[in-house]
């Protein structure tokens, strides 16, 4: 099966790109290396194409997609930090880039998995989130939540394009994934604080730390995507692919700590300094993934010591 990935020089692309690769598929890239990286990839030259370039090239993403089977679109502009310092050109990404990647699905009909997020809830705080939850966002002036609702559209879009011309559709979305070759660099928490550790520095946690998160290994979420993609059942619905375990930011910290037998002090600030204007964040995140294990069987695997344990080897090399 020719296999295309958009954003697959990512952290889950690449990762999903090694999967494919392994069971025997094709696979062709479309990443402009804006968070992802070559090195990602460097491994599986020779066997897979790589195209520099943009998912709002029409004519590109067109071509790709109609020389492919199957689409996994993973593109998009993400991290808290990086949205807020650069919201506009986020928008622009994840929502018009997102439509053209749709678009071309719908054109030449091909099954296609979207990448949405557990960011679309907001700050819902009826926890666990399951795929029927509203979406609590705050104010358009909080400018975190232009990154859930460009999401929230390009599951819409999706959605109308599947009613309306049978795109053949699967929507995940993804909670907390982590995992080795994700950067810390765009403010996500776990390689941030596994490299402090390492590091011996401080563990910088934002405000008091009892914020809580659960947290999905990327083996377990390529495994999900995999499947539901092999399973036409999936097509037109949308499913939370998260992990169990709930833990608070400071339990994290504490636990890397232990873990990596770092020297590493905790050390707590506010909010407003660590992020522009405009930030809020969500008490809680807690999925709810009832609906996709009754659906394909799936279940995630990794505790967060076999999380911390893959993501610290990684780190070290
Ligand atoms: N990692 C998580 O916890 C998480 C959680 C929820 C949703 N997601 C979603 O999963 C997908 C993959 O995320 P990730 O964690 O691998 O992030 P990532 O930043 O590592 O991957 C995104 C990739 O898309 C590429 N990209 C960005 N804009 C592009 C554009 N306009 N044209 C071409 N390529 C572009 C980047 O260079 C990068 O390689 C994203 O859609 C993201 O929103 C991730």
């Amino acid at each position: 099966m020719r296999a295309f990935i958009t954003g697959g020089a990512g952290f889950i692309g690449s990762h999903l790109a090694d999967a494919l690769i392994a069971r025997g598929d094709t696979v062709i890239i479309l990443d402009n290396m804006s968070t992802g990286s070559q090195v990602n990839i460097a491994h599986l030259e020779g066997t897979i194409t790589v195209h520099s370039g943009d998912i709002r090239d029409a004519a590109l993403v067109n071509k790709l997609v109609e020389e492919s089977d199957i689409v996994f679109h993973m593109a998009a502009a993400l991290g808290v930090k990086n949205i807020m310092e650069h919201t506009i050109e986020s928008i622009d990404r994840n929502f018009n880039g997102s439509e053209v990647v749709l678009n071309a699905a719908t054109k030449h009909n091909k099954r296609i998995i979207i990448a949405s997020t557990s960011e679309i809830y907001g700050k819902n705080p009826n926890q666990p989130l399951h795929e029927e939850s509203d979406r609590v966002v705050g104010a358009p002036q909080k400018i975190r939540w232009t990154y859930a609702d460009a999401k929230a559209l390009e599951e819409a879009v999706a959605h109308t394009l599947h009613k309306t011309h049978g795109l053949k559709v699967t929507t995940v979305r993804f909670f907390n994934t982590v995992g080795p070759r994700q950067t810390g660099q765009y403010g996500m928490v776990v390689p941030r604080f596994i490299q402090a550790a390492l590091n011996n520095e401080d563990i910088i946690i934002y405000d008091d730390g009892s914020q809580s998160r659960v947290f999905c290994h990327v083996a377990d979420a390529v495994r999900a995507i995999l499947t539901l993609a092999d399973t036409d059942s999936t097509i037109g619905d949308y499913f939370n692919v998260g992990g169990t375990g709930e833990t608070t930011i400071k339990e994290l910290a504490t636990q890397i700590i232990e873990r990596t037998n770092s020297q590493s002090q905790i050390r707590h600030i506010a909010y407003t300094e660590a992020y522009p204007a405009g930030f809020e964040d969500m008490q809680r995140r807690v999925p709810d993934i009832n609906k996709i294990k009754k659906t394909i069987g799936w279940e995630p695997t990794h505790t967060l010591d076999s999380i911390i344990d893959s993501v610290a080897a990684h780190l070290k090399k």
